[in-house]
């Protein structure tokens, strides 16, 4: 399985140099409105433990850290997790150098157990049986998922839209499956529920609003990697990347733009 995960890392381009820079500059972080959803659903004011697995460069980590006593970063990828660790100086943050499956954490010590934008990189069964170790009971475990592309203006979507299609087409015809080809997102509350490890899962939605501009929606996008055959064989992705870029900069010009980010939060509660 790690084996399998270092594939799917190593295939990410999330290993290139700066790539680490990049995301935690671009992508979002989780909206106040998305945290309180999850914290209700824990039943607490303010959890005592969050481990939050697949945390990448600790975008969500430092979110939940503003309302947790302890948080704990969870990420196998050695870019990644440094970049985490130099982006923070929070005493009640902490990563562990790992993968979901095993992160060697006590058990039932935590009030949630997250996944942001990360479930579809792992296996779920295994990874959601170490979600109900970690959790004690009344516990939350939540993938947590916002969709991309976000709605910003219809022309600049339809743009990044198409982007998005040609990377799915080009990985589909060079066979260089990402993870969520294996765990597709719209199968997590399934997966969930068939661990028969919880006593209650649904689906939540939430939103948040961040602010964008040209270059910030630019950046998101160049923040999804990509494998470097995907660009030497596929040209028609660096073509629909600088078409999108375009879009972007005519329609938003110098403005700062209302982005609405639409959150899928698929929930187990232990
Ligand atoms: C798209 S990033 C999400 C990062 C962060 N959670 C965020 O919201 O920005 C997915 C992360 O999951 C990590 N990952 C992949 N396989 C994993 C596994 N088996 N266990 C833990 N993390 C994994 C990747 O290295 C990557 O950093």
């Amino acid at each position: 399985m790690s084996e399998f995960s270092d594939e799917l890392i190593g295939r990410s381009g999330y290993l290139s140099e700066g790539f680490a820079d990049v995301y935690d500059r671009y992508r979002p972080s989780p909206p106040a409105e998305v945290l309180d959803v999850l914290i209700l659903a824990a039943g607490v004011e303010q959890p005592t433990l969050v481990v939050d697995l697949g945390c990448g460069t600790g975008l969500a980590t430092r979110a939940l850290a503003d309302r947790a006593d302890e948080v704990v970063g969870v990420e196998p990828n050695p870019r990644m997790i440094e970049r985490a660790r130099t982006a923070t100086e929070k005493s009640n943050v902490s990563f562990i150098e790992a993968y979901a499956r095993e992160t060697g954490l006590p058990d039932g010590g935590a009030d949630l157990v997250t996944c942001w934008q990360s479930f579809h990189w792992m296996e779920p069964q295994p990874v959601l049986a170490e979600a109900v170790r970690l959790l004690r009971s009344g516990g939350v475990f939540a993938a947590c998922d916002y969709d991309v592309p976000p709605f910003v203006e219809p022309g600049v979507d339809a743009a990044f839209e198409a982007l998005g299609g040609a990377r799915r087409e080009a990985r589909q015809r060079l066979a260089l499956p990402a993870g969520a080809t294996s765990w597709p997102k719209d199968r997590h509350l399934d997966e969930i529920r068939t661990s028969g490890r919880f006593r209650y899962a649904r689906e939540l939605v939430a939103h948040g609003w961040w602010d964008t501009d040209a270059e910030r929606l630019i950046g998101l996008a160049r923040s999804i990697g990509g494998p470097r055959e995907l660009f030497e064989q596929a040209p028609e992705v660096g073509e629909l990347f600088d078409r999108a870029a375009e879009t972007a900069r005519e329609v938003l010009g110098d403005r700062t733009w209302p982005l609405l980010l639409g959150y899928r939060l698929r929930v187990g509660i232990k």
